[in-house]
């Protein structure tokens, strides 16, 4: 295998750079040629490939963000589309390629090799951590400290006003970065929507009202973007405690940052095991690189496109306990 392409694609992440670094220098140490596919999916239908050297991913380890920049692409679902792309990457003679992003892009890596028989590695980043087979994402380890930096700062006021506080977190309809964010930044009640029937107005009130009668200056809820509406929620609450209630939004500020050590390790070590797995892969073998109690795993795609990460129950029961 000579020639090489490597795209980042969805919503970018904090290490995603790390991770093309490490893709682009170990592919020219084994003699390929690496291209760059700029603006994910939609860069490989519009052949937008740039040959990638040395210099080309130098100083950005410590950037956030993508330089390959990525998008949404809702067209690459169309197989007319995918097949303009399929002409680019025979064009160019790409014989396999290394797919970066989160878990609405593993399905176009998957398809990629399915419809072309090219070999695809996809490495797991995203700000969400909802991708099977793999215990951690490229930026997720970013987005938590993030939000647990947001969680320390309003904590403050929170208790300076003696008010309740909603943070909403991303994580699209999952609730990984908001157990993780509300775990660690001390949260009395974590909301997401795995676990959506938990929780009513009646019980939440009742959980605030509890702490301010130990003695609570103020409470701490973190809700996941997809559990519902901060703001209906927090005028909810207001209204049935009488206790002053605010929300905040954090939004992108979650998905930029220089990356973590961990998330740039993850960075790394993806990139350099994808690289290694894809030049030994035969036609038609599409794989995916993961952590698994901080071991690194390659696994067949075949076996984990149709699977749904769980949340770690556990967690979540027991910041209960934390929030008493
Ligand atoms: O998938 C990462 C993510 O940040 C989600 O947490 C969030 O819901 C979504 O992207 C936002 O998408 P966009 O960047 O397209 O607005």
């Amino acid at each position: 295998m000579k020639k090489i392409g490597v795209l980042t694609t969805g919503g970018d992440a904090p290490g995603m750079n790390a991770a093309i670094r490490a893709v682009v220098r170990t592919a020219i140490f084994y003699g390929c040629k690496i291209y760059g596919i700029e603006h994910g999916f939609k860069g490989l239908i519009e052949n937008r490939f740039k040959e990638m050297n040395l210099s080309s991913v130098s100083g950005i380890i410590n950037k956030g963000g993508t330089i390959l920049q990525t998008l949404r692409c809702p067209e690459f679902h169309l197989k007319e589309k995918r097949e303009i792309a399929y002409r680019n990457l025979i064009n160019q003679g790409i014989e396999g390629i290394i797919v970066i992003g989160g878990d609405g892009s593993r399905k176009g890596a998957f398809l990629i090799t399915e419809e072309t028989k090219i070999p695809s590695v996809f490495i797991p980043a995203s700000i969400d951590n909802d991708v099977y087979g793999t215990d951690l994402t490229i930026g997720f380890d970013t987005a938590v400290n993030t939000g647990i930096d947001a969680i320390d700062k309003i904590r403050d006021t929170a208790s300076s006003h003696e008010r309740i506080f909603i943070v909403e977190v991303m994580g699209r309809e999952h609730g990984f970065l908001a157990l993780e964010i509300g775990l660690t930044g001390g949260a009395e009640i974590i909301l997401i929507p795995e676990f959506k029937k938990d929780y009513n107005l009646n019980k939440i009130c009742s959980i605030l009202q509890k702490g301010i009668k130990r003695g609570k200056d103020s409470s701490i809820i973190v809700m996941a973007e997809g559990f519902g509406f901060v703001k209906d929620w927090s005028e909810k609450i207001q209204k049935f405690t009488g206790l002053e209630t605010r929300y905040t939004v954090l939004g992108y500020i979650q998905r930029g940052g220089k990356p973590t050590a961990l998330s740039r390790k993850l960075g790394l070590v993806f990139g350099y095991e994808a690289l290694v797995s894809l030049i030994n892969l035969k036609k038609g073998q599409s794989k995916m690189v993961g952590i698994d109690n901080w071991k690194i795993k390659i696994m067949d795609m075949k076996k984990v496109i149709h699977k749904e990460k769980k949340i770690d129950k556990k967690l979540y029961d027991i910041n209960k306990i934390f929030a008493l």
